[in-house]
């Protein structure tokens, strides 16, 4: 039988004509189509700067470097997340310290964040898992009264630990009917292949700081930061009167491309028609499952807020780590592929080698240790998320 993908991107004609177009018009790195992205964007979650670069994890460590965290610093993260999350932290220097998840959104809350607090806190960075908004409102009024020694210029204007949103899940979604975008300080989406707006890589910073900091500068300064330095990048040469620039810093390069941006720009375009069939997709799965004794449903909505429905995070009441690799198996073998969000970091070599334990953290091994992602992405059919039920279901029956 056909094989089901995982989460393919949503691409046809309509891609491949405007990618076309950017390969043809003689202009394919950073220019016009990625600025028009970024005004987009920023149209889209309603914040007055946005800046796009390669991928999230770089968009969001220049963040933490204008920041100014370095050596002795500590950034709050939960332990359930992508590595990514945590990896930026260790770049600088700093120390990722990482909290377990609530057991039913998987998210770390404003009770626990409140007690990680000291006075290196620099940063709180929660993820926004799957695609359902923290509970930024909480944690935005624990920051206000957060101990906090401030040691760049920047940190001294914010007064606070800063607030660096990890949405890389959750461009779309919503908390109190606005999209997740403003809520906490900085906002960084993904737009890896396959998340649901996808740029082939890519990454975005949403900007939204307290205290008159001014947006546009700071996203020139890490525009800046993403290409070597360099005071005007090269569309800005081109355009401008004179081709002469300045390097201020020994910075990276990290920039996106027209070709990826035409990709965005389509993908944006249409994207409510994509979260609605996403939707869709989900509550199918929620109703397929939903008289089954084992099935614990993910959590998309609440009074407050709604999910991207970036990922269907199937849980299996009951199931231990072996049982539910073993259903994973079956349900491969059945042609369905499925993943696993995610290991928590402490089982990680890496981390473990440098003494984060696992059974500190027992809801997020808990929530790893029977979860199977299933397939959601536009083009999955009605009849082929049937098929993922019955296949889950027939497997589960035979491991259980
Ligand atoms: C929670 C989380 N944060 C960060 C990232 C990193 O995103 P990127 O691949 O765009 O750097 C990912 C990517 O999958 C992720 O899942």
């Amino acid at each position: 039988m056909e094989k089901i993908p995982f989460s393919p991107p949503r691409v046809d004609q309509v891609t491949v004509d405007a990618v076309s177009e950017v390969l043809l018009s003689g202009w394919i790195t950073t220019g016009p189509k990625t600025r028009a992205l970024e005004e987009k964007i920023a149209a889209y979650v309603q914040s007055d700067a946005v800046l796009c670069l390669n991928s999230w994890t770089n968009a969001c460590e220049l963040m933490l470097r204008k920041f100014g965290v370095g050596e002795g610093d500590e950034v709050i993260i939960p332990a359930y997340t992508y590595a990514a999350t945590a990896n930026i932290v260790m770049h600088l220097g700093a120390k990722p310290v990482m909290l377990d998840i609530d057991p039913k959104t998987f998210h770390i809350t404003p009770e626990t964040i409140a007690q990680a607090f000291t006075k290196n806190t620099k940063v709180v960075m929660p993820v926004d898992i799957g695609g359902l908004p923290v509970d930024y409102d909480g944690i935005m009024s624990i920051l206000k009264n957060a101990p906090f020694q401030a040691h760049s210029e920047l940190q001294e204007q914010v007064g606070r630990p800063l607030f660096l949103s990890d949405a890389a899940h959750s461009f779309g979604a919503t908390y109190k009917g606005k999209a997740v975008g403003t809520q906490a300080d900085v906002t960084g989406y993904s737009f890896h292949a396959v998340k649901n707006l996808t740029t082939a890589e890519g990454g975005a910073l949403a900007f939204h700081l307290p205290n008159g900091v001014d947006h546009a500068a700071l996203r020139k300064s890490i525009n800046i930061s993403a290409l070597h330095g360099q005071t005007k990048d090269a569309l800005e040469k081109t355009a401008g009167s004179s081709w002469k620039y300045d390097v201020i810093e020994a910075g990276f390069k990290c920039n996106m491309t027209d070709l990826q941006a035409a990709i965005g720009l389509v993908e944006l375009e249409r994207y409510d028609q994509t979260l609605k069939r996403r939707k869709a997709i989900c509550e199918q799965y929620l109703d397929g499952f939903k008289d089954q004794s084992w099935f614990l449903a993910p959590h998309f909505e609440d009074g407050d807020r709604e999910s991207s429905y970036h990922l269907f995070m199937l849980r299996i009441d009951g199931a231990s780590e072996a049982q539910r690799d073993e259903i994973m198996e079956r349900v491969q073998n059945d042609g369905v592929s499925v993943n696993v969000h995610f290991q928590p970091l402490p089982l990680l070599s890496f981390y473990k080698g440098l003494g984060y334990e696992m059974n500190h953290y027992p809801s997020s091994f808990k929530a790893y240790s029977h979860e199977i992602s299933l397939p959601v992405y536009y083009d999955l059919s009605d009849a082929q998320v049937e098929r993922v039920i019955g296949t889950i279901k027939r497997a589960v029956a035979q491991v259980l």
